[in-house]
């Protein structure tokens, strides 16, 4: 286990101050003030947290590669935002992050808490369909709001996470990421991401609500044959190269905070042209699966309220409020 203490973080950054080269044990300990013994001690609990450190009996230690976790230690001296993920939980395994978050929201955490998982063990989606959450190659992460808004806007929150990561994608690795409404994130045909919005509410407002995102960032070809609903991808095989989880959790931390100020102080109808261009569906024959019954239609574009304005085959205009689309026209 770790310990508890920060010291493993100040030997840390003196390894990295002289990295690539060795600095010596004695080193260590004179600057630190801690005993030979005790700086081992502390490197190797940065070896139990993933860093690859060389140790030579003469030369001392040398820095020589870095996890990508997604610690607090790591990720909030890097955060850009100013209320999300302020307060920050890291677990290396958990049932489901939206279930943890849900317990903290129990308990009054505060809006924006962050809670990230490296692994999940019973991951969901929507419909309780299971969520594939391997150790380390996907972000597990799940956001409480709790700023309290009308029952009627609760799905919209979807969509604001939605377009934030969809942004993401697209200006910091040029992807041609797509929205499918109202929670698949989508390169060509292949499912790259998912939102999962949960919440509670009283009559009219809802009083807390959670957005889970799941994105698959290292999965490799073979971990992504399954039997999913929709052939999935994930960033490595989109560009050919492992991606930070780092980068991609900072930046959607920053963009999603950003689309969601927006959002609060200027309603949807100002992110409605941003949501039209990130979507998927636009202009396209789609089916869509809302209650217990399917229709189909050419998606005309989404209303300021948040609806998805669908021209059926028999040339009426429908819209629909809550749903899940089930076949676009184009898409295996
Ligand atoms: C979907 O596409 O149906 C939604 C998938 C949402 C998965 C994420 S992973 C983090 C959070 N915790 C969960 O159990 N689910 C969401």
């Amino acid at each position: 286990m770790p310990s508890n203490d920060s010291n493993h973080w100040n030997v840390l950054a003196l390894l990295k101050e002289s990295a690539p080269e060795f600095v010596s044990g004695n080193a260590l300990a004179v600057r630190l003030n801690l005993t030979r013994t005790g700086i081992w001690k502390n490197i190797r609990t940065l070896i139990t947290l993933g860093y690859h450190i060389d140790s030579h009996p003469r030369r001392g230690y040398r820095l020589v590669g870095v996890p990508d976790l997604l610690i607090p230690e790591v990720i909030l001296p890097s955060l850009t935002t100013s209320w999300l993920g302020r307060a920050y939980y890291h677990h290396s395994q958990i049932t489901s992050t939206n279930d943890c978050a849900l317990q903290w929201a129990a308990k009054g955490a505060p809006h924006g808490t962050v809670i990230v998982a490296e692994q999940q063990t019973q991951g969901r989606g929507r419909m309780r369909r299971p969520w594939l959450s391997q150790a380390g190659s996907g972000i597990y992460v799940s956001m409480l709001l709790t700023r309290p808004i009308p029952v009627r806007d609760a799905p919209l929150m979807t969509m604001v996470a939605a377009l934030a990561l969809t942004t993401i994608l697209r200006e910091n690795f040029g992807l041609a990421a797509a929205v499918k409404w109202p929670n698949d994130i989508l390169i060509g045909s292949r499912k790259l991401a998912g939102i999962l919005t949960e919440m509670q509410s009283d009559q009219d407002r809802a009083i807390f609500i959670i957005i889970g995102i799941g994105i698959n960032v290292n999965h490799t070809q073979d971990q992504l044959e399954g039997p999913f609903r929709y052939p999935a991808t994930s960033l490595a095989v989109e560009l050919g190269t492992p991606v930070r989880r780092q980068d991609v959790l900072l930046s959607l931390l920053h963009r999603l905070e950003w689309e969601y100020d927006r959002f609060m102080t200027e309603g949807f109808g100002a992110l409605l042209r941003d949501v039209e261009e990130a979507s998927a569906i636009l202009h396209k024959v789609v089916t869509v699966h809302c209650g217990n019954r399917e229709i189909s239609g050419r998606a005309l574009g989404f209303t300021p309220e948040g609806g998805l304005k669908l021209l059926t085959l028999d040339n009426k205009e429908e819209i629909i409020w809550v749903g899940d689309v089930t076949q676009v026209e184009g898409f295996d």
